[in-house]
């Protein structure tokens, strides 16, 4: 059950200089919480802000998040200091299926890199078999990565020039059979991904990021079209936040 905790920062790292990636103290957080959750942050805006988990620390009793300034409440929480300390209500909606293979592609571009790095994580403790593609539009906008990850920029000033897609392309008939692809990032590279698994015939699950304002399925802000179940019914709205943000890509309207 998501419950609200007043969290204590107790690091905080700028990753570059619109990113900060923050470690709050939060044992029940940090306990519960599985890749594509996210937690509700609050500012002195009037709603909270989601973020992905992007690393948890279960000894510590930690919990990370990664936060790129684009507005005000952003600005506000990615300036919290050490000991500074805010409401978290979290962990929210329904993350990632780890379960689901043995063999994982990860695709993260955007803030996507953040649960990317939850998943990384949890996967290799896991033993399992995974790839990791990671996008960005140039050097500069490189974030979590590491050396093993397959590497793309737009401009091609690091890694692989080109998107996502053209990472995916490289990878070998090994590493693709079989494989349950697991996406985050901006809505058209997911679009894309999905499209490049469902070629491949290959599983593929992508986190939804709408607006949100309760977080917890109340105020239907935050519905996306998902396809029905029911013949004849072309789709249905289900809320991002409680009955994702993660989906099956098949069903998504996009
Ligand atoms: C499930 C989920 C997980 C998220 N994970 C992360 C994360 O790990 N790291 C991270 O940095 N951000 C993440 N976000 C996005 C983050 O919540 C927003 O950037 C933040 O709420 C913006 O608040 P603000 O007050 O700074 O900006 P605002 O002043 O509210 O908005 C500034 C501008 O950004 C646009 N905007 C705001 N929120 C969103 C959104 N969700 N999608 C698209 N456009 C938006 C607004 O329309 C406006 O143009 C996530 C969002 C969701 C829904
Ligand atoms: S944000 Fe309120 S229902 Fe999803």
């Amino acid at each position: 059950m998501s419950k609200d905790f007043f969290c204590e920062v107790v690091s905080k790292t700028m990753l570059n200089e619109d990113t900060a990636l923050i470690e709050f103290l939060c044992p029940e957080i940090a306990n519960e919480a599985v890749p594509g959750q996210f937690v509700n942050v609050t500012c002195s805006n009037f709603l909270r802000r989601p973020f992905g988990v992007a690393s948890v620390d279960r000894t510590k009793g930690t919990f990370k998040v990664g936060v790129k300034i684009i507005g005000e409440g952003t600005e506000e929480i990615a300036s919290f200091e050490e000991g500074e300390g805010t409401w978290v209500l979290g962990p929210l909606g329904n993350g990632f299926d780890t379960s689901a293979s043995d063999k994982f592609i990860l695709v993260g571009g955007g803030t996507g890199v953040f649960p990317v790095n939850f998943l990384y994580e949890e996967l290799t403790a896991a033993g399992k078999n995974v790839k990791v593609v990671q996008g960005f539009r140039d050097k500069s906008q490189i974030i979590m990565n590491k050396p093993e990850y397959l590497l793309t920029t737009d401009a091609g000033d690091s890694g692989l020039k080109g998107n996502c897609c053209d990472g995916l392309n490289t990878l070998s008939e090994d590493d693709i059979s079989g494989a349950c692809v697991l996406c985050v990032g901006p809505m058209p590279m997911m679009k894309a991904v999905s499209s490049w698994a469902g070629e491949k015939g290959l599983n593929c699950y992508v986190s939804l990021e709408q607006r949100m304002a309760c977080g917890i399925g109340i105020c239907l802000v935050c519905v996306c079209k998902i396809k029905a179940e029911e013949e004849g019914v072309p789709f249905e709205h289900k809320r991002c936040c409680k009955d994702g943000p993660v989906f099956d890509s098949k069903e998504v309207i996009w």
